[in-house]
């Protein structure tokens, strides 16, 4: 019982920040993202009576015992539903840093539900697997599809998944995602989820959430990229008011993610239509459309602290079978 996934992380467009449940990581708030191609996470899984446990190795590296604890978790909800008890080899390759703020929990979680539904040959909806998914990590529901997702926050296990809004080749925005920094995040999100919630900011961020995602709703069906990238930048920089003021406090941040910030301001000062968005680390992703990329590659070159890596990514496709 052998198959292989490859998933794709994404980027939030209005984020996911906090559970209105979190055992089954009901999201308190409806997120929308783009699926990012070009990133890829390959996954294969093959269950084995054999194995005494799952083991998961990560780009040619045996993963730490928590990322292996979480991933039998996850596979326990498949094995349930399939109603198998055998263990599982799970073996990731991926070309872009891990727990930088790329959502490479959202493209691993998708890329083992994909793969592991698969080997065990169950028959499940986008909607069903994205269900799972979710359960992963928040996020991973929205890599489950491709091109521009929403996931709906729901009340339920049943109600909580991601749909498509508008398929891949809707609208060509590219992400450009600075990297300032490739390690490792010093604050997991599911430790940032359960903070939000004693946060007096959230309720109001949560109760203005609707309002957002219609604009951002809007702005995508109708091609409308100024308002897109005047909502979408709003929305990145209120999740991490929250963070900020949460207790503990998370910074997130660094020096040289304001200094993106920053260069992407003054672009549009300049006329370029261009936005930042920061998922939970360092790393700056800056949403263009084609004709502004060779000017936001420029300028990111010509910055003082031009040894950014950039890696590019566009809208990309749904998890699936390879
Ligand atoms: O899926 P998680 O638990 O890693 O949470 C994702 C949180 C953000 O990336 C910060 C926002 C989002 O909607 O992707």
């Amino acid at each position: 019982m052998h198959s292989e996934a490859i998933a794709h992380p994404n980027i939030a467009l209005i984020k996911y920040w906090g559970n209105r449940e979190q055992a089954l990581r009901i999201p308190a708030n409806g997120s929308i993202s783009l699926t990012l191609g070009g990133l890829d996470n390959r996954m294969s899984v093959r269950f084995d009576g054999e194995l005494k446990s799952d083991t998961l190795v990560i780009n040619e590296a045996p993963a730490a015992p928590k990322m292996v604890e979480r991933a039998t978790k996850h596979l326990d909800l498949l094995r349930i539903m399939a109603d198998v008890a055998d263990r599982a080899e799970l073996v990731s390759e991926t070309n872009f840093p891990l727990g930088a703020g790329i959502a490479s929990s959202a493209a691993a979680f998708a890329a083992i539900t994909v793969a592991a539904a698969s080997a065990l040959q169950m028959e499940l909806s986008p909607e069903e697997l994205s269900r799972i998914a979710r359960r992963g990590s928040g996020s991973a529901a929205r890599s489950i599809q491709g091109g521009f997702v929403e996931l709906l926050a729901g009340d339920s296990d049943q109600t909580s998944f991601a749909q498509q809004i508008a398929p891949e080749d809707h609208w060509s925005i590219i992400d450009l995602v600075v990297i300032v920094d490739e390690k490792m995040k010093h604050t997991g999100s599911s430790t940032g989820h359960a903070l939000a919630a004693s946060n007096p900011l959230q309720q109001s961020r949560v109760a203005d959430a609707p309002r957002r995602l219609q604009a951002c709703r809007s702005a995508i069906l109708e091609r409308d990229f100024a308002s897109l990238i005047q909502i979408v930048e709003r929305d990145s920089d209120m999740m991490h008011a929250i963070m900020m003021t949460s207790e503990p406090p998370l910074h997130f941040w660094t020096g040289a993610t304001l200094q993106v910030m920053a260069a992407v301001r003054e672009l549009r000062a300049d006329g370029v239509s261009v936005c930042y968005t920061i998922d939970a680390g360092p790393n700056v992703h800056c949403l263009c459309l084609p004709e502004s990329e060779s000017d936001v590659l420029q300028a990111l070159a010509s910055n003082e602290n031009a040894s950014w890596n950039v890696l590019r990514a566009q809208v990309g496709p749904a998890a699936q079978v390879v």
